[in-house]
């Protein structure tokens, strides 16, 4: 049994990720903390190292937090891609940069990404570029990281528990039920991959 974290354990792609995580002890964490253990904003450099130091003892970070803002390409403003720049993409990168000085030897970093980068659709620049940009870090980051520290992605479409909020921007998807999401997020956490993107698509 290992120790996990798993941050936007109480959104949708956080209960996805727990429905694969059941043999574990379990620690969860959000931003508003309503329903979990501890609160923790990932934009914030100086929350983030509170959360691991708080929680002391841990195997692996699970992360299925990335806020997006959606809009054409030609109306997004700067203050958009900032916001999702700073939670998507550095807000994942500093959970990995701070938390390897706090994870056990042989732990394991999983972060989320989406199938928006591969399978592109309008509105969703934002969240496909820094999507993008996880998939480079985690292949790229697995390289360099010290005492046998795992990092990998999880690259689901949309869920089926999210089709009622996405579903009309996604026409032609098909969309997968949480708990086979939940599968990839077990093999990132239980196996031995390491600078992996862990595709879900139907
Ligand atoms: N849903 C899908 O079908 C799907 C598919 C592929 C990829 N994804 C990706 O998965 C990620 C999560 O999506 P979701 O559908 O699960 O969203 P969601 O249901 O809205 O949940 C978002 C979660 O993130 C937490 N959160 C937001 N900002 C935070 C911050 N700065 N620090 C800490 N926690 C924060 C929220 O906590 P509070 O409620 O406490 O604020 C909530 O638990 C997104 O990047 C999305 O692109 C989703």
């Amino acid at each position: 049994m290992k120790t996990v974290i798993v941050i936007g354990a109480q959104g949708k792609m956080g209960q996805a990720a727990l429905t694969g995580l059941g043999k574990h002890k379990v620690i969860t964490a959000s931003r508003s903390g309503e329903g979990c253990d501890y609160k923790v904003d990932i934009t914030n450099e100086q929350s983030v190292r509170q959360l691991f130091e708080q929680v002391g003892h841990f195997d692996a970070v699970v992360n299925t937090v990335g806020f997006c803002e959606y809009a054409n390409f030609v109306e997004m403003t700067e203050q958009q891609w900032m916001t999702t720049v700073m939670s998507k993409m550095m807000g994942q990168i500093n959970l990995v940069r701070i938390g390897q000085e706090y994870i056990a030897d042989n732990g394991s970093f999983t972060l989320i990404s989406g199938i928006l980068n591969v399978k592109p659709i309008p509105f969703a620049i934002a969240d496909a570029t820094t999507s993008g940009a996880i998939d480079t870090f985690v292949k790229c980051v697995a390289l360099e990281m010290p005492r046998g520290i795992r990092v990998n992605a999880i690259n689901p479409t949309v869920l089926e528990e999210a089709w009622e909020v996405y579903g009309e921007m996604m026409p032609g998807f098909q969309p997968v039920p949480g708990t086979l999401v939940g599968k990839a997020f077990e093999r990132a956490v239980d196996g031995f991959l390491n600078g992996e993107v862990l595709f879900v698509d139907a």
